[in-house]
């Protein structure tokens, strides 16, 4: 039986450009070369994650933007300031946290001198997946934060709706617990202060469930490991 609509038109994976021996030094030099998809075609580069090799936690955002496609580094705009200021809230520093992003090239339309964000289709999440799957195989993390429906698809591998599923605790990626919240960007495109400024106290709030699940499996942990 024919599925054309599931046919996918292009095999073409990062599967392919992923180096024998890997560390987080390695993937990030190999990604710079990466062809897994059409979107390194426009981008300036790729933009790998980054963070502690032994973090307890990984953030998954969905794509570089602008700046982060300029400075080749994740989380670095307005977004990541964001970001960053949130998780101070809640206890969990930037510096010890491995950031990174399900899809490592920034995709956009060009409107005038501005370059405008796009969302990455399905196919091209598929593609840019083994470079997540393998950066979480070297990092092992405690915990996976999804930041909105792109990373959480990634990760879940099923459609994910953020405002039904955030703040929720999932098993399961390689041991690590998943966890699903919104995307700092979206709380720039809230409407009026107020909802901005909601929308932040709860995005925060989520961070600290994360910081609480982290500490309360810390405890069970050394508890258990004690001599009898
Ligand atoms: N938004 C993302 O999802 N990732 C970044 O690195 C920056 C903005
Ligand atoms: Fe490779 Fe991902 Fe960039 Fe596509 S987006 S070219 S799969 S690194």
């Amino acid at each position: 039986m024919k599925l054309p609509h599931y046919q996918p038109k292009q095999t073409a994976s990062a599967v392919d450009f992923l180096p024998k021996r890997r560390s987080l030094g390695s993937l990030r030099t190999a990604a710079r070369c990466c062809k897994g998809c059409d979107l390194y075609k426009n981008a300036s580069q790729t933009v790998f994650g980054e963070g502690p090799k032994n973090a307890q936690v990984v953030l998954v955002g969905e794509q570089p933007g602008d700046v982060e496609d300029r400075q080749g580094r994740p989380f670095v705009g307005p977004a990541g300031r964001m970001l960053d200021k949130a998780l101070a809230e809640a206890r969990l520093y930037r510096e010890e946290v491995y950031v990174t992003n399900a899809v490592k090239h920034f995709k956009f339309i060009q409107r005038g001198k501005r370059r405008m964000h796009q969302k990455p289709l399905i196919r091209q999440v598929i593609s840019c997946h083994p470079w997540l799957q393998a950066e979480l195989a070297i990092i092992r993390p405690k915990m996976v934060v999804c930041l909105g429906a792109t990373a959480a698809q990634s990760i879940l591998k099923r459609l994910i709706r953020v405002t039904k599923e955030r703040g929720k605790f999932f098993d399961g990626y390689s041991g690590a617990t998943v966890f699903i919240t919104i995307h700092p960007s979206a709380i720039y495109r809230r409407r009026g202060e107020d909802e901005r400024r909601e929308q932040y106290r709860q995005f925060v709030a989520d961070l600290k469930l994360v910081y609480r699940r982290l500490h309360s499996t810390e405890e069970h942990s050394s508890r258990r490991s004690l001599p009898l």
